[in-house]
């Protein structure tokens, strides 16, 4: 076993990611409650909405009322997606204090998720960003695409430390390495954060691994003996991206919470507590969610 660190960051995307892929829309005040049990069993960082268009994604078009309706604790940063100056713009007047911009390694994923190529969306996102920190709102970037490309295939590693390169440039303070159609294996894993941590500190990276093929788990584990000590995942395993066919949901937090908790390692987050959120949104959308920790009374 590698060295392991003693706590591991989880940003709970859940809300965002999870819900934007679910056939059935959560009414606003639902949405506020997952929200208010995912602080309670102690997810410090939650990824709550999304300022993207509303006819890109219905699920989340009540991102500004939703808002309004939860109830910020000092404590924890809640963060929303933005793609654009008009999602920026949104975001600020919503009173939301992080944010995430989200690009791709690949092009053609890309222009499918966000109407742009790579390099226009790192031109759309420098304003954005810029006028961002300048209000006193931190940015997270995203790079989708990662491993795989659902119309590209294999993404070469020197691409995803491209865009990562290009994000910090920006001036995000971290960036979220995605394996949007979970098709990575650990092998995969260990080759391209390996690349990565040649330029980049284990500390600004943050892995989003999603389960299509149930390697999940497995490449949290690959990336956490590789020093990685942030992961994104979501309650009961829920989410997708809507724009990468065949995508399924995140690492499932209860599942990743039990392998660190195993591991001797902090995450601050109560499984006990956590299950009743996950268990509360699953009635919601009358579906059993993936996670297999979930299942396990
Ligand atoms: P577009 O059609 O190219 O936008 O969409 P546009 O700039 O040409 O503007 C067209 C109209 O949309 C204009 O209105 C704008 O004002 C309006 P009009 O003048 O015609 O009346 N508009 C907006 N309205 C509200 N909010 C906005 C906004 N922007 C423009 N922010 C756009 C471009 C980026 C908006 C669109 O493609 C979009 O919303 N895409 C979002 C797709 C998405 O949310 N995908 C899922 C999230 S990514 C993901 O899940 C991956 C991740 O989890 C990591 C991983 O797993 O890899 C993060
Ligand atoms: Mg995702």
């Amino acid at each position: 076993m590698g060295k392991l660190p003693k706590s591991v960051r989880i940003v709970e995307v859940g809300p965002r990611d999870g819900l934007q892929n679910e056939a059935r829309t959560v009414p606003t005040k639902k949405k506020a409650e997952f929200i208010r049990l995912l602080a309670a069993a102690g997810l410090k960082d939650i990824e709550v909405a999304s300022f993207v268009h509303p006819e890109w994604v219905p699920q989340l078009a009540d991102a500004e009322d939703l808002i309004k309706q939860i109830e910020f604790n000092p404590n924890i940063r809640y963060s929303a997606l933005v793609p654009n100056m008009r999602g920026l713009e949104r975001a600020i007047q919503s009173g939301i204090r992080r944010i995430a911009v989200f690009t791709a390694a690949s092009d053609t994923f890309n222009r499918k998720n966000i109407n742009m190529g790579i390099q226009e969306s790192i031109d759309v996102f420098k304003p954005v960003v810029a006028r961002a920190i300048k209000e006193g709102t931190s940015v997270r970037g995203y790079v989708s695409t990662c491993f795989v490309c659902p119309y590209e295939g294999l993404v070469a590693k020197e691409n995803v430390a491209d865009v990562t390169q290009a994000l910090f440039d920006l001036g995000v303070d971290e960036v979220s390495i995605g394996d949007t159609i979970g098709a990575a294996t650990p092998r995969d894993v260990e080759t391209t954060v390996g690349f990565l941590l040649q330029q980049f500190p284990a500390d600004k990276l943050a892995m989003h691994f999603h389960d299509t093929y149930g390697m999940a788990i497995a490449n949290a584990y690959q990336s956490l003996q590789m020093g990685i000590t942030t992961f994104d995942s979501s309650a009961g395993g829920l989410g997708g991206c809507p724009y990468a066919p065949g995508a399924s949901g995140n690492v499932a937090t209860e599942d990743l919470v039990y392998l660190l908790e195993n591991l001797g390692i902090e995450t601050g987050v109560s499984l006990k507590l956590l299950r009743r959120a996950s268990h509360m949104i699953a009635q919601e959308l009358a579906r059993d969610l993936p996670s297999r920790v979930l299942k396990v009374s």
